[in-house]
């Protein structure tokens, strides 16, 4: 019923979006600050140098006396025990005079060096950071709570953050190095990792790792932050659960997989549902889920699969859903495709700034993947597949915010015509530099999906949802 619907101009009602908000470009980050003194590096580190002159002896003299290779066929446990008895040694041959407190926190600074990841360690493991970014051994950033900030932790070298970078992607059977300089990868916990090594990056190995939130943030987490108003959450419920077929664009570390991850909590348990991944982020609650990841060329440069290879292997699966974390490339085709014959209710994310954005993007990736197709049989594809565009914005003070609930509702000509629902308008800032704004309703009370909200006997909650919203 719910197949490939007209793409004509029989889609009522329309209506030229007007974006009230356009989202944020980064120039509004307030002119003129530039000049101010960079803030002092958060402390996350409090040890003195006079510790790390210590360590640095023990360390050379441990690296002397122990047979890595050797090290490295023993579990974490055994190993540990080797180098803490060795250290001891080593402490008392020195006669380093250092309280048993200090001891004890000398012997797990060196067993994170040895077997873990040395100065990232303490960054691991905290929760509440979203992002790790190592410019080089001499500079950590770190962003927490939507603020990027300069950390006081350093690596010995470039040469210990190479190690740590390699022994990082070693563990899913790559290499990071000269000849192959840019590596992509995981943690054990699942946190995402990109490392990109000299020459190609000037001043040192560049690590960046997008930390893996154990408890993903839920659509009531984003209605506590204020990313989206309570009707626009039911709203948004209602959208994931009705099978309309979404689109998550956001800029970089926007929040899309979040998003993503929370429309996918509206899924119904009995539904079979294909995720498809570069890195498997996602966390879907269902029963009936198959995750699949998309695999880098091997280090002779074949055996890759791309994600359109999974996409397309995804029709041969029986899914009711497909489910692709990021769309970046020609398998833009195939998801509207799949979107377009049957499998309602799919969802993808995509870097772009506006809901108008998304649409261009997702028309130059099919245009840009080699199919020769005229534009207006694109948009007429576009149309036919895709319901609504959640846009999601890092706003200039480091939150998080839905800015656009927007419908594609036709073409007109060659134009394709979208309809908001809601939008995130900024009225200001506080005196602490926060953005002030709100979510509003534009007004309109049957979407297009009205018919779709009907057919799964959601439309009485949908009209309460945005009357409410329209109310306020
Ligand atoms: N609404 C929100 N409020 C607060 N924090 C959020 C919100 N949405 C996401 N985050 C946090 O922001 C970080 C980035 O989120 P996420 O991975 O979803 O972004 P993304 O847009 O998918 O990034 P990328 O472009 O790198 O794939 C995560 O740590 C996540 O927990
Ligand atoms: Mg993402």
């Amino acid at each position: 019923m719910f197949g490939k619907r007209p793409s004509g101009n029989d889609t009522a009602p329309r209506e030229r979006a007007k974006p009230v908000v356009p989202p944020p470009p980064p120039a509004m980050k307030q002119a003129g600050k530039g000049a101010e003194a960079p803030p002092p590096p958060v402390v996350v580190d409090s040890r003195s140098d006079q510790y790390y002159e210590i360590k640095t002896t023990i360390f050379n003299a441990l690296i002397d006396t122990i047979d890595l290779a050797q090290l490295a066929q023993l579990d974490a446990a055994s190993a540990r025990e080797e180098i803490r008895d060795i250290v001891n040694e080593i402490i008392s041959i020195k006669n380093v005079v250092m309280s048993i407190a200090e001891q004890e926190q000398l012997l797990q600074d060196i067993c994170n060096d040895v077997l873990g990841y040395g100065p990232l360690e303490p960054l691991l493991a905290r929760d509440d950071i979203a992002d790790i970014m190592v410019n080089g051994a001499e500079r950590v950033f770190i962003e927490v709570a939507g603020k990027v900030q300069l950390t006081n932790i350093r690596f010995r070298d470039n040469a210990q953050l190479m190690n740590i970078c390699q022994r990082i992607v070693s563990q899913i059977g790559r290499r990071v190095d000269e000849s192959s300089p840019i590596c992509d990868a995981r943690l054990p916990d699942g946190s995402r990792v990109n490392v990109i090594a000299p020459p190609l990056s000037i001043d040192g190995p560049t690590l960046t790792i997008r930390k893996f939130k154990k408890d993903k943030l839920k659509m009531s987490d984003l209605q506590r932050f204020g990313s989206i108003s309570p009707e626009g959450a039911t709203v948004l419920g209602i959208i994931g659960n009705v099978r309309c077929n979404v689109l998550i664009s956001g800029g970089t570390g926007s929040g899309k997989t979040t998003l993503l991850n929370c429309m996918t909590g509206f899924i119904d348990l009995d539904e079979r549902v294909v995720t498809c991944e570069d890195a498997a982020e996602l966390q879907l609650q269902q029963p009936h889920v198959v995750r699949l990841e998309t695999r880098p060329p091997n280090l002779e440069g074949t055996g890759e699969i791309t994600m359109r290879d999974l996409v397309k292997n995804c029709l041969r699966m029986r899914p009711e859903r497909i489910i692709v974390g990021e769309v970046r490339g020609p398998e833009a085709f195939d998801l509207l495709q799949a979107m377009n014959t049957g499998h309602d209710g799919s969802m993808g994310t995509l870097h772009a700034n506006s809901p108008r954005e998304a649409l261009q993007r997702i028309e130059s990736m099919i245009t840009m993947g080699g199919y020769s197709l005229p534009s207006k049989t694109i948009r007429e594809m576009v149309v036919g597949s895709i319901d609504v565009i959640v846009q999601a914005a890092r706003l200039r003070d480091g939150s998080r915010r839905i800015t656009h609930i927007t419908e594609v509702i036709g073409l007109e000509g060659d134009v394709i015509i979208t309809q908001d629902l809601f939008v995130y308008e900024i009225t200001g800032e506080d005196e602490t530099g926060r953005v002030k704004g709100r979510h509003m309703s534009t007004g309109i009370s049957r979407p297009a999906f009205w018919e779709r909200a009907r057919y799964y006997n959601r439309e009485a909650e949908l009209l309460d949802a945005l009357e409410a919203a329209a109310a306020t």
